[in-house]
C-alpha cells in the first residue's frame, strides 16, 4: 500500500470511530482529542486538527483550549478527519444528526456516491460539479457553491486545482495519478458561507526573524511538526505555557493565519461528506 492509500485508511476508519461519540453532551474538545488519538494510535498524524462543525457552521471550527461546547439534541454534526503518513494525505468527512435532518445528510452522501463512478482522467471538472449540484437539488436542498473539493500534494491540503460543489464551467481534466478530496456540501440555506469567528485552526504563512525568544522556539516547533499543515491552538498550547500568548504575536507579524469558521449566509444547515481518491 503507498502512503496514500495507508493515509486515506487511517481517516477512514478514524472518522467511523469519531462519529460513533457524537451524541448529546458529548464534549466537542472529548470528540477531537480522542479522534486525534485514535489516527496516532493507527500510525499517522492529523494533517489538520480534526474539525467538528455544528449546524450553520460548514466547516473549519476544531475545540478551543478549555472548549465547553456540548452537542445537543437536534444538532447536525460534521466532523472532518485529516490524517498524513510521511506528507500524504487522507482527506475524509461525515455527517450525523441528532434531529430531523436526515434528509440532508443523506443529499451530501449522496452527492459524493453519485460522482465515484466520474473519477477518472480526462473528465472535466465542471462535470463533477455539474453532477453534485443536481444530485443535492434533487433532494430539495443547495451546494455550497464557494466550497470545494481540492487537490492534495505532499504536505499540502490545498494543493492547484479546485474542484467545484457546481458547474462552474472549469473545462480543466482530472490527470492520472492526482491526488484529490471531493466534498459535497448541502443546505436548506442559500448556498454560500461567509467567515465567522474564529476557528481555533492556525497555519504557518511565512517565517521572518522575531525577536521574542519563546516566539522563535515556537516558530522551530511548527516548522518541524507541521510544516505548511494545519494545526489547532490546543497543541501549541499543550507544548508551550505561554502558547496563547506567543500565537498571538506570531499572528500580529502575520507569520501564523488563523483561520475564521466558515458560516452559512442565511443561517441554513449544512450537511457535508468527503472522500479522497487518486485518478
Ligand atoms: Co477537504
Amino acid at each position: 500500500m503507498s502512503d496514500w492509500e495507508i493515509a486515506k485508511k487511517i481517516a477512514t476508519e478514524s472518522l467511523e470511530y469519531g462519529k460513533t461519540l457524537i451524541k448529546k453532551d458529548s464534549l466537542v474538545l472529548d470528540i477531537c482529542e480522542k479522534v486525534e488519538g485514535k489516527i496516532r494510535e493507527l500510525g499517522g498524524k492529523p494533517a489538520f486538527p480534526v474539525n467538528v462543525s455544528i449546524n450553520r457552521v460548514a466547516a473549519h471550527y476544531t475545540a478551543l483550549p478549555n472548549d465547553q461546547t456540548k452537542l445537543n439534541n437536534g444538532d447536525l454534526v460534521k466532523i472532518d478527519v485529516g490524517v498524513h503518513v510521511n506528507g500524504a494525505i487522507g482527506d475524509v468527512a461525515g455527517s450525523v444528526d441528532l434531529g430531523e435532518n436526515k434528509e440532508l445528510v443523506m443529499a451530501a452522501q449522496e452527492a459524493l456516491k453519485s460522482v465515484k463512478s466520474l473519477i477518472k482522467p480526462g473528465i472535466e471538472l465542471r462535470e463533477i460539479g455539474r453532477k453534485i449540484q443536481k444530485t443535492i437539488q434533487d433532494y430539495g436542498f443547495s451546494p455550497i457553491k464557494n466550497l470545494s473539493g481540492h487537490e492534495l500534494g505532499l504536505y499540502k491540503v490545498h494543493a492547484g486545482m479546485t474542484i467545484p460543489n457546481y458547474d462552474n464551467g472549469d473545462t480543466t481534466k482530472l490527470e492520472k495519478g492526482q491526488h484529490i478530496a471531493i466534498e459535497p456540501f448541502a443546505t436548506n440555506g442559500e448556498g454560500k458561507v461567509v467567515e465567522g469567528k474564529e476557528s481555533g485552526i492556525y497555519r504557518l504563512e511565512r517565517v521572518k526573524p522575531v525577536r521574542d525568544f519563546g516566539a522563535r522556539k515556537v516558530i522551530k516547533f511548527i516548522q518541524e511538526e507541521y510544516k505548511e499543515l494545519p494545526f489547532a491552538q490546543r497543541w501549541i498550547v499543550k507544548k508551550f505555557p505561554h502558547g496563547n500568548y506567543i500565537l498571538r504575536l506570531l499572528e500580529k507579524e502575520k507569520i501564523v493565519k488563523h483561520y475564521p469558521q466558515l458560516v452559512e449566509i442565511s443561517k441554513g444547515l449544512v450537511s457535508q461528506a468527503e472522500t479522497s481518491f487518486t485518478v
